[in-house]
């Protein structure tokens, strides 16, 4: 057989396919450069399963003009000057690769500023700068990631089927969240949008998303390792110097222990772990000196489990602002004041009824330690909520998209109206639930909310017949000045 150099395309798709599998590991890039670019605030936007827009912004130091046009070739970076370097980073990037592999499998923009004055936005094809001019941005960067795997179609197929996608964007996501508690993460996922402020410990920020858990420290002279321990978690996460990795080793010793819902961190001297042990830095080698399995595995020996509260609170806080109580129009001679709740009580009464909602899918699910019989599992299906039954618990990882977005705390609410004994009134008092939440967390405005509520059958009252609308003559408020 003949051997041949492999084209220069042919290269970077394969090097790209080492750091770059799918739209999670695109999104865990980004994230990482705007952390190492010192950001306290990092947006995210994803549509999707990601493929077609993910668009990742902070409020970093931002990238100049001459390094603009540099940062999506292979092997440039800020951060590694020396081999040696690499045993005392501080930073999550040196390789110089992510940008130039994801931009040889997508459509690249960035926008960046180091100063909020000057701004400039380059255009990356296939790893190629094929545009590059001034904007106005804010101090910092945005990166748009557009028709990722565009150039790599069975890749890009097999992500449209994967099932999972979704789901590893999340978990992504939350890693970053967890073991950055000091950065405002403000994330969207196909426009549910939620918003994880700045907390001012990593206790208050698991707890948070988390629930309850019970803490243990192990210090030693060389490292120190922190277990959160969990009656029960999506997944159990290990963090080295706030990396995610995997470590097998470490999940054998917890699983032993009897620890089976956990997140730890472990924080190390840099110079006693190689991160350039895998690709996408998934895992780290500890130096031998260190004997932190031994370490771990003592520390938990006398480990006795204790009960944890069951809780699980999946999301911290919904953006909702202060609605007036009444909204105003004029038509023909009349003005119109409108009862606002009273309102979008009626637009959304009317939509339940007529099965007019689909299911729409949390960005984050929210688990219940509840049991609800089958009868009334199949009445939230009904109603637009995708329910999944695990053993002794529910997990709602969808509800009916009349209602925008929701806490755990109200989905709470709506679902334990199934627990009450008395069956008399339960379907209704569901019901009544399900449209004070979509009220409480309408985001229609108050032209949408005028216009839909005119295109209803007697608009003047609601269904527990109170006035909605007043109407004053203007010729009578005129008089009246
Ligand atoms: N959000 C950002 N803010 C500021 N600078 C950035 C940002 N994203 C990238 N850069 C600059 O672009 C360079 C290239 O980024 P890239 O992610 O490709 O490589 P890296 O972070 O240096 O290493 P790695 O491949 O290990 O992530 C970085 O070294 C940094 O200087
Ligand atoms: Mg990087």
């Amino acid at each position: 057989m003949k051997i041949k150099k492999l084209s220069d395309n042919v290269i970077s798709k394969i090097s790209a396919g080492e750091v770059i599998n799918s739209p999670s590991d695109v999104i865990k890039e980004l994230i990482e450069n705007s952390i190492d670019a010192n950001a306290n605030e990092i947006v995210i936007q994803v549509r999707g399963k990601g493929l077609n827009f993910i668009k990742v912004k902070d409020n970093g130091e931002g990238i100049s003009k001459e390094d603009l046009v540099n940062v999506a070739k292979k092997h440039y970076t800020s951060k590694l000057f020396s081999f040696e370097d690499i045993y005392n980073l501080k930073t999550f990037g040196f390789r110089g690769e992510a940008l130039y592999s994801i931009s040889s499998v997508s459509k690249l923009i960035i926008r960046s500023s180091i100063d909020g004055i000057e701004g400039y936005e380059a255009i990356f094809e296939a790893g190629k700068l094929v545009d590059f001019r001034n904007c106005h941005c804010q101090k910092g960067t945005i990166v748009l990631v557009k028709e990722i795997f565009f150039n790599v179609p069975i890749r890009r197929n097999f992500i449209l089927s994967s099932r999972s996608e979704v789901k590893k964007i999340k978990r992504t996501i939350l890693n970053y969240v967890l073991a950055f508690e000091n950065i405002t993460f403000k994330v969207e996922i196909s426009n549910k949008k939620l918003i994880f402020e700045k907390a001012s410990s990593r206790e208050e920020r698991i707890k948070n998303i988390f629930g309850d858990f019970q803490k243990k420290i192990l210090r030693t002279s060389d490292f120190s390792v922190e277990f959160y321990i969990f009656d029960k978690i999506d997944e159990n996460r290990i963090f080295v110097n706030k990396r995610p990795v995997f470590d097998s080793k470490i999940s054998q010793i917890l699983s032993k222990s009897n620890i089976k819902n956990y997140i730890v961190f472990i924080e190390v001297n840099p110079k006693d772990i190689d991160i350039n042990v895998h690709p996408k830095k998934l895992e780290v080698k500890f130096s031998k000196n260190l004997n932190i399995y031994d370490e771990i595995k003592n520390f938990l020996k006398d480990n006795v489990q204790v009960k944890i509260k069951p809780k699980i609170v999946q999301i911290s806080k919904i953006e909702q602002k202060p609605q007036p109580k009444f909204i105003t129009t004029i038509s023909k001679n009349k003005l119109l004041i409108i009862h606002r709740e009273r309102a979008l009580r009626k637009i959304y009464i009317q939509k339940l009824l007529n099965k007019q909602y689909k299911t729409q899918m949390l960005a984050f699910p929210y688990v219940f330690k509840f049991q609800i019989s089958d009868e009334n599992i199949k009445i939230l299906k009904l109603y637009g909520f995708s329910v999944n039954l695990k053993e002794k618990e529910i997990l709602i990882d969808g509800i009916p998209d009349i209602i925008e977005n929701i806490s755990y705390e109200d989905l709470e609410q709506i679902i334990s109206i199934f627990l009450r004994r008395e069956h008399f009134l339960k379907l209704e008092n569901f019901i009544n639930a399900i449209v004070e939440n979509a009220i409480k967390y309408s985001n229609l405005t108050d032209e949408e909310i005028i216009l839909r509520l005119f295109s209803l059958k007697n608009p003047n009252v609601d269904d527990l017949n109170r006035r909605i609308i007043y109407e004053i003559d203007l010729d009578e408020i005129e008089q009246k000045f």
